[in-house]
């Protein structure tokens, strides 16, 4: 059986794994393959990418440019443009993109450009598995019907899962060896060889009984977050309205042992998954007549952080007899969250539109992200591109409000107290010490 030959190469670690896509979801896992024994080829659109993995140098955070050098020069990892390398593979794994159109629909052409290449050489013996995230019924109603159009047959020549991905960027505590992982196949085989293939490098599979099942638990995980920090956001605005302290309030809660869960309020939602991933859910609902109140309602109360922010920052200026206009403004921190570098639709990207639209004249300090070119954000951003300024004396002096967006590790909060007139802090970054010894006009979020 084909399952029995997949299996067998993998638990040899003689099978040589393919990723196609090696970003933030796609290189930590090629690098963990070879790290664990196994050839793995990294399949890239980007030569750039592709050129620097080749030279040992990782562009992603949470993967040291050492450990891809060794596995590089070992001959245990490779990458390349080179498609035609998808035949020598014995499982493919898809790690494309998969972001909205301006309509807000699912844009999966990235996995099906990948499937194109796959589907040119499927070979008798592959194991293909979808990580990216998307709608239920994509592996079984978009993929499956490609891999089998040149007449091989899904269980009799080749196996085809989906299994979602839960890298956390930036997360010390949980890698890809300790994060469990769901596996659903399209077929019992498929789920076995797919669930026998990540056994290799995760401490924990958790196999489920289709691949639909897998890409719904997905989207429930991350509607999930996008529902929790709105109903957050939303007490947020109350408690400012009410004049309570919402930091505190979530606090207090927390110390609740059952049933409350703690989410926290923040500047709006960024990043590639949890403003995009709700969306892929309530498109497919709406395919079923079926209307998803809660994802429309999370959406619409976390897209409107970033304009209670500049209010935040209006009120403080206001309240110094200055106004926004004319104002120097310094974000602190423009990635969508703590210590990692990725902007995409970060909101601090809303809040520079909107402060710059309203006359602001707005500076960053980012040690994560040196420069933001509106157009590379995938944001409907725009205007001249900003670089990150460093935080000097003169400049946290200079700046009429600091809104802390982003609430790095590395930055000097002490410093950051000590040196403004007014501080919108929408983190919770500094805590009750630092805010009481400081001079400066504090509001929170
Ligand atoms: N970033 C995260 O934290 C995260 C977490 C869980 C799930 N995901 C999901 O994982 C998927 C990938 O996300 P990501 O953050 O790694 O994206 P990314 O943009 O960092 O990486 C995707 C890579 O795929 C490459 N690519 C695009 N089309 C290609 C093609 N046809 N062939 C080969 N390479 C191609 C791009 O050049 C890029 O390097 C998405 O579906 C995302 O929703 C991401």
């Amino acid at each position: 059986m084909i399952k029995d030959e997949i299996k067998h190469l993998i638990e040899a670690r003689r099978a040589c794994v393919g990723v196609i896509g090696l970003g933030y979801v796609g290189l930590p896992l090629a690098v963990e393959f070879a790290a664990k024994g196994f050839r793995a080829v990294g399949f890239e659109v980007d030569a750039k990418k592709a050129d620097a993995i080749n030279r040992g140098e990782s562009y992603i955070g949470d993967v040291e440019s050492e450990a891809v050098g060794k596995l590089v020069s070992e001959e245990r990892l490779r990458a390349t443009t080179d498609f035609g390398l998808l035949s020598e593979c014995d499982a493919i794994i898809i790690c494309v993109p998969t972001p909205l159109r301006k309509t807000k629909e699912p844009d999966i052409s990235y996995i099906l450009a990948a499937s194109e290449e796959i589907q040119k050489r499927l070979r008798r013996g592959q194991l293909i598995i979808l990580e990216s995230t998307t709608y239920p019924g994509t592996t079984n109603e978009v993929l499956l019907p490609m891999l089998e159009e040149r007449g091989l047959k899904l269980d009799e020549d080749f196996l085809l899962a989906f299994s979602p991905e839960r890298v956390d960027p930036g997360n010390p505590q949980y890698q890809t060896h300790n994060i469990p992982k769901v596996v659903g196949g399209c077929t019992d085989d498929s789920t076995e060889a797919a669930a026998a293939l990540y056994g290799q490098i995760v401490n924990d599979v958790h196999a489920v009984s289709s691949a639909r099942v897998a890409e719904a638990a997905k989207l429930l995980e991350n509607t999930f977050r996008a529902v929790n920090i709105g109903m957050a956001n939303e007490m947020a605005r109350l408690c400012y309205a009410l004049g309570i302290d919402t930091w505190e309030v979530i606090r207090a809660a927390a110390t609740k042992p059952f049933g409350f869960m703690a989410f926290y309020p923040g500047p709006g939602i960024g990043g590639h998954c949890i403003p995009l991933d709700p969306h892929y859910l309530s498109w497919k609902a709406r395919q079923h007549g079926f209307d998803s109140r809660f994802i429309g309602l999370a959406e619409e109360v976390n897209s409107r952080m970033p304009e209670h922010v500049v209010m935040l920052v209006t009120d403080g200026l206001n309240d110094a007899e200055k106004s926004l206009k004319g104002s120097r403004v310094l974000l602190l921190g423009v990635a969508y969250k703590k210590d990692i570098n990725d902007v995409r639709e970060s909101p601090a990207l809303s809040i520079i539109d909107r402060l710059r639209a309203k006359g602001a004249d707005v500076r960053y300090h980012d040690p994560f992200v040196p420069e933001i070119r509106f157009d590379d954000a995938h944001t409907e951003s725009a205007g001249e591109p900003l670089s990150s300024v460093p935080l000097t004396n003169e400049e946290l002096r200079a700046a009429d409000c600091a809104v802390i967006v982003t609430d790095h590790s590395g930055v000097d909060y002490k410093r950051v107290c000590a040196l403004s007139g007014l501080i919108v802090d929408t983190r919770n970054a500094l805590d009750r010490d630092l805010r009481r010894d400081s001079c400066a006009r504090i509001i929170r979020l």
